[in-house]
């Protein structure tokens, strides 16, 4: 087996971990949830989320993944040889897998209409075009596949590169590209006139609006935003150095993605109260940034078509990028995993999971049109893989990987990969440990309990 690949440099390592967790979770999903939930109040919770479980969590995978230098599955045969710990790893090789399918969908999306931006296709258009537009396009049997096709391979390029001529590489590129077209994009959206309503619905909390619905939909967006309970940080930490300051990057991590969400929802907001909408359910949908914000560009800049074009553009090249480091995060877990466990080449192996993952992801993607009639429980594939991935699979294997860290792992060992073996303090060793062992197990018991039903 050839030498196992460790990133280059700690800052390589931290923009990896960023660009896995910076997704379209932040730039999509976020601004939805916000504008579902009520906003300020919401981003609060959201916030605490981040630091009671999202920090833990993170720092629990990290520890993992470089305690052992394996793919999560072999993370945790060497860990708890001979038990059934390994079950947590497969089951988060089998949400990567679930959710690079239909992931790719989305992300092919962004392809399609930053080529739509780049072309001034949304110049000149009614509120109802841009349904039609969303609508022809994501029901029509063949653009979709091949923009979804098109980001498989891309992905499959960089990863197949390997881990320090690839995946860092390419992070150390778009990271920063992306940080700069974010920070533009608040500026041109706050100086909107009538942004400050925008504005104020991120910052003034409203705590009448929230119900236990919202502090459990802000634990999954917690969640899905910052890559966690799937393996995917554990197998980036796996090519940690031994000098890496886990528990610096961890928290390096979780504000790039926070501030990278907070920035997405200050320049869609602005935008969408400039044009003077109201947030109707109808708006806040999945469909926000693709049918509402279109719109919502075109009119704002009225007077100024010429950056209302440079926004557009610049806003869903901006998502593809996002999606573009997620993607290869995802590729990189059922990657790893199939070519350690499998003893296959990184190539090969790549080029295995790439074949598999488009194969099912064009049914993905034709679940919005021609099989939009084949539906399992109610769902079609796509709604299916989501509700799976997002709402069962990964808050179980973030409360595995918690219950791990906190109860089975061994405390020496958990003190030493975050203090470097005594090189450096961790007065909050005896907190983290507490959040682990009682806080992650009960808060996310919370979330399933909502999520069955039963509550
Ligand atoms: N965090 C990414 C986003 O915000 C998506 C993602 C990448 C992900 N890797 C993951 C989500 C692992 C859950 C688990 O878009």
């Amino acid at each position: 087996m050839a030498e196992r690949e460790n990133f280059g440099s700690k800052l390589g390592a931290t923009l990896a971990a960023a660009g896995s967790a910076v997704g379209l979770g932040n730039i999509w999903r976020f601004p939805v949830e916000t504008g579902q939930n009520g906003g300020a109040a919401y981003i609060i919770i959201y916030i605490a989320c981040i630091i009671l479980l999202g920090i833990p969590i993170m720092s629990s995978e990290f520890l993992i993944g470089r305690a052992t230098h394996c793919n999560t599955a072999g993370a945790y045969n060497k860990l708890a040889p001979g038990t059934q710990w390994k079950w947590v790893g497969r089951l988060g090789v089998l949400s990567g897998f679930l959710i690079y399918c239909y992931y790719s969908v989305v992300a092919g999306w962004t392809l399609a209409y930053s080529l739509l931006a780049i072309c001034n296709q949304f110049a000149d258009k009614g509120p109802d075009d841009y349904v039609r537009v969303f609508q022809d396009f994501a029901s029509n049997p063949f653009l979709p596949v091949v923009c979804m096709a098109a980001f498989f391979i891309t992905t499959h390029l960089v990863v197949v590169r390997g881990v320090k001529q690839g995946i860092e590489k390419f992070s150390k590129l778009m990271m920063p590209a992306l940080f700069i077209i974010t920070v533009i994009l608040v500026f041109c959206s706050l100086n909107l006139p009538g942004a400050g309503k925008g504005v104020e619905f991120l910052l003034k909390p409203d705590f009448s609006k929230i119900t236990t619905s919202t502090v459990l939909n802000a634990m999954g967006q917690a969640f899905f935003s910052l890559s966690l309970g799937l393996g995917c940080l554990c197998t980036y930490a796996s090519y940690f150095n031994r000098d890496t300051n886990l528990m610096k990057t961890t928290v390096s991590v979780c504000t790039i993605d926070t501030l990278v969400a907070l920035m997405a929802g200050f320049i869609i907001f602005p935008a969408v109260f400039n044009v003077g909408m109201k947030l109707g359910p109808d708006d806040v949908g999945p469909s926000l940034i693709f049918i509402t914000l279109p719109n919502v560009f075109h009119q704002a800049f009225a007077g100024a078509p010429a950056l209302g074009y440079i926004f557009s553009v610049m806003f869903y090249i901006l998502l593809m990028l996002a999606a573009l480091t997620s993607t290869i995060s995802i590729h990189e877990v059922v990657n790893a995993y199939v070519s350690e466990e499998f003893h296959i080449r990184r190539s090969r192996s790549a080029l295995i999971v790439t074949l598999v993952c488009m194969f099912i992801g064009v049914c993905c993607a034709l679940s919005f049109g021609v099989l939009s009639d084949f539906t399992i429980f109610g769902m079609t594939l796509f709604d299916l893989f989501d509700y799976i991935a997002s709402n069962i699979l990964l808050p179980i294997g973030g409360m595995l990987i918690g219950v791990f860290t906190g109860w089975r792992l061994d405390r020496k060992l958990c003190y030493d990969q975050l203090t470097n073996g005594g090189t450096i303090r961790a007065p909050y060793f005896p907190l983290l440990r507490f959040c682990l062992r009682y806080v992650i197990p009960l808060a996310i018991g919370a979330i399933l309990f909502n999520q069955f039903g039963f509550a």
